[in-house]
């Protein structure tokens, strides 16, 4: 069967074997059944690349499900199931009054997946709101519990994409949630300009979730029109002496100081002055509003799109002599 439709690039690569997997009874049973056969674990697809055909068992993870398990006077526990859509979840939250995932608002892929990445945008990271995740030891069938601890996420990194890599199955995620004396982070200063249009002076997680779906429908394009998997590229973390001689070259660089010591420049800005902006080869493509962004105009290769940010990534390197890294799986 094609992934095209499995994946938001929209790259219209074959899989040998399909399974689309309801049930966590089912998951272990057709693992154990299938032990022997290679395997490839599909969330939402919106965080990879396909360059060819996968000849893998693919399963399809579509666990649905959304509970309130405990509650506090200031806090709730809520467990999403793995094949929710990220973006429903946040808008269930924001209609239960729910506050914590208001700025990961319209982030394309499912909760399952949100974890290995640890996925972030506008001043909160899922780690801020992450209580726990259940998984199945794809060897075992056996299910475990992660804490936050465990996962040790970083800036787009976790275990699920280091030490436990192609291990485990997310299976649910448990998040901790405020019901009320919301913690609102209005820092960003394109929140901040959003809201201030709207003459909002008091934000709730509702108008924050408005700004940002606002922001992000604005420079993102949405991959149910044109293919695409977020931010193709990492923003890259330099050194402190490194970032100052960059910065003597570039004193208009944007950049954000993560530590005493390290430097956050945003590839969007390096892939900008590479002169990338916009640019098309074909059907695969730079986004005209966000540099660092590839897109698939309809009918472009894995292997197209895969050329290009080899491109990229080298012209880069040459102009200002710092690597970045894909943040999108290449398969
Ligand atoms: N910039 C340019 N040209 C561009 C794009 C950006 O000069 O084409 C400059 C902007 O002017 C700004 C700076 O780069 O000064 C940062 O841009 P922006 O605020 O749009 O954020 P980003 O660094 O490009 C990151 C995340 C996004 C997240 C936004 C908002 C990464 C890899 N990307 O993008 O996450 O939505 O911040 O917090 O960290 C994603 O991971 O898929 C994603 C979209």
């Amino acid at each position: 069967i094609s992934l095209k439709k499995y994946n938001t690039f929209g790259i219209d690569a074959k899989a040998k074997l399909f399974a689309s997997i309801d049930s966590e009874s089912d998951l272990k049973a057709i693992l154990k059944e299938y032990q022997n056969e290679p395997k490839f674990i599909l969330g939402g697809g919106s965080n990879m690349l396909l360059t060819k055909d996968v000849e893998l068992l693919v399963l399809h993870i579509n666990l649905k499900g959304i509970a309130i398990e405990e509650e506090t006077a200031d806090h709730v526990f809520v467990t999403a199931q793995a094949g929710e859509n990220w973006h429903q979840f946040v808008l269930w939250c924001i209609d239960q009054n729910f506050g914590g995932v208001e700025n990961l608002s319209l982030i394309p892929g499912n909760v399952g997946t949100s974890p290995v990445q640890n996925i972030g945008a506008y001043g909160v990271e899922l780690k801020d709101v992450f209580e726990s995740c259940e998984a199945i030891e794809i060897e075992t069938q056996e299910s475990r519990t992660f804490t936050k601890d465990d996962c040790e996420f970083g800036y787009r990194e976790s275990v699920f994409k280091t030490s436990e890599k192609g291990k485990y199955i997310i299976t649910n995620v448990t998040f901790k949630l405020t019901k009320k004396e919301h913690v609102l982070k209005t820092e960003y200063g394109a929140i901040q300009n959003e809201l201030a249009k709207n003459n909002i002076e008091t934000p709730t997680i509702k108008s924050i979730s408005n700004a940002v779906i606002a922001i992000r429908q604005s420079k993102l394009p949405d991959p149910n029109e044109i293919g695409n998997s977020g931010s193709f590229f990492k923003n890259p973390v330099i050194g402190k002496e490194a970032f100052e001689i960059f910065q003597s070259k570039h004193p208009e660089t944007p950049f954000y100081q993560v530590s005493a010591t390290e430097f956050k420049i945003p590839a969007g800005w390096l892939i900008e002055q590479s002169g990338f902006k916009g640019q098309r080869f074909g059907d695969a493509g730079v986004h005209k509003n966000q540099a660092l962004v590839l897109v698939n105009y309809g009918n472009a290769t894995g292997n197209e799109i895969l050329e290009l940010s080899r491109k990229i990534q080298n012209t880069v390197l040459e102009k200002f002599n710092i690597s970045i890294e894909a943040e999108v799986n290449i398969v």
